[in-house]
């Protein structure tokens, strides 16, 4: 008989069908064994009736613990009571293999379920979330190239840091010192020159010393780069890439978001509404009136402040015009206002913060250079990122996305770490 996923055999509604998958729950009685079977589409409650089989298939079935692997036979048929509506009758039950004792339990500590990773990823919580997140860069590459966007890959190992040498790893390579990749941007730039409009989905990598929620060592960064791309332009394709993220995660993820017990309410305006637009200093006025927050001209956002915003409004916030002096070397001058820089932030609603960074670049070589200086690096080390401006420089911007901090969001979870299979921070490197 062919298999047939649970989902599959829960369509067809009635009738025989063999299914295959692993040990979810068991339960059993003197006369009767319940299983709750497991496979990556749904679980399903199975019934095998001691008078009903044979012999050894009672026996094997009351060897079963969770997380054995088995292929069933049975009929299939409409159960109110059963967890997902639906009951197999098991007529026929092959043992792939009897598990050993599951080392995760029920209510356990999130460290315990962080080292057993490995294991914990079967629960329907992370199972979810993988579903979510696969959606999540589907809608990601959709985008950008429904969009006619090349996509083009940028090397791990780099010769400089480009987001602040504080969070760079450093690699040792032959003997001398490279980092690990903090943005894909730098040679992104250049390949402008050539392919115009390009996006990558990569991993980035930020030495992140602080404990935080929203902080990993090892993230997914979705970016973004485009000639002749004005600053609101590039607004445009930052809230557009997030209304498309979210609207093929309602589209097709209903269960996981139910499972997750995710409020869809909150992610429906994400679609519907135009995202707020401020400034810094409008920023700073509003968390002054409505949060009696004082924060002085010049200083970043913190998280508290960020979190603040977030609540005043149901979809994300595109902040724009910071000061210069908080923000990457490569971002543009303002033209009117050379003490802040045409780069925004887009913070995330229900305080899941910062989730794009994003700039018109600089094109001035000069102020390149006298920014690089500024903050101790040596132009020297960037000349293939300042002959990107010695050769037909044009107008363009970009921006990257980290796609944990989105999934996060977009899933509801406390921590950045469920967003992601194997989560790589300060203090966790395995499994
Ligand atoms: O704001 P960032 O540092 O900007 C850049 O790297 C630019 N070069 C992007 C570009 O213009 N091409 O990082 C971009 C985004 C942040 O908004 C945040 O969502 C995410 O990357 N991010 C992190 N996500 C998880 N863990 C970390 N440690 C992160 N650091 C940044
Ligand atoms: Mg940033």
């Amino acid at each position: 008989m062919k298999f047939l996923t649970i989902k599959e055999a829960m369509k067809k509604r009635r009738g025989k069908v063999a299914l295959r998958g692993w040990v979810y729950r068991e339960r059993k009685s003197n006369a009767y064994a319940f299983i709750i079977l497991r496979d990556h589409t749904d679980i399903i409650q199975c019934v095998i009736e001691k008078k009903n089989v044979s012999s050894k298939t009672w026996a094997d079935a009351n060897k079963l613990i969770i997380e054995s692997s088995i292929e069933l036979e049975g009929t299939i048929k409409e159960d109110k009571r059963a967890p997902t509506g639906y009951e197999l009758h098991v007529s026929k039950l092959d043992v792939v293999q009897f598990a050993e004792r599951f080392p995760i339990v029920k209510d356990q500590s999130p460290e315990h379920l962080l080292d057993n990773r490995h294991l914990w990823l079967r629960s329907r919580k992370m199972t979810a979330i993988l579903k979510i997140r696969s959606t999540v860069f589907g809608a990601i590459h959709d985008f950008f190239r429904s969009k006619g966007f090349y996509e083009f890959q940028s090397p791990v190992f780099q010769s400089t840091q480009s987001e602040g040498g504080s969070t760079v790893f450093e690699v040792d390579y032959f003997g001398d010192k490279v980092y690990l990749a903090q943005t894909w941007q730098l040679q992104a730039e250049a390949a402008i020159f050539a392919l115009e409009k390009i996006y990558t989905v990569a991993p980035s990598f930020r030495a992140e010393k602080s404990k935080t929620s929203r902080h990993l060592t090892e993230y997914w960064h979705a970016e973004m780069e485009k000639t002749w791309c004005s600053f609101e332009d590039l607004q445009e394709y930052a809230e557009e890439l997030i209304k498309n993220i979210v609207k093929a995660v309602l589209k097709e993820n209903k269960e996981e978001l139910k499972i997750l017990k995710r409020d869809t309410k909150k992610l429906e305006p994400i679609v519907q509404k135009k995202f707020v637009r401020l400034t810094y200093d409008e920023v700073l006025n509003i968390l002054k009136k409505k949060a009696k927050m004082k924060i002085d001209w010049g200083k970043d956002l913190r998280t508290i402040e960020e979190d603040k915003l977030s609540e005043l409004y149901n979809v994300p916030i595109i902040v724009s015009n910071y000061p210069k002096t908080v923000k990457a070397f490569y971002m543009k001058e303002h033209p009117k206002n050379p003490k802040v820089v045409l780069g925004f932030d887009v913070i995330a609603p229900e305080k899941h913060g910062e989730i794009i960074g994003a700039s018109e670049r600089e094109e001035d070589i000069k102020k390149i250079k006298e920014n690089l200086k500024c903050v101790g690096e040596n132009p020297k080390d960037y000349e293939f990122y300042l002959d990107t401006r010695r050769y037909g420089s044009v107008p363009h911007s970009g921006f990257g996305l980290g796609v944990e901090r989105v999934v996060a969001w977009i899933c509801g979870l406390d921590n950045i770490k469920d967003a992601i299979a194997f989560p790589r921070t300060m203090l966790r490197k395995s499994p």
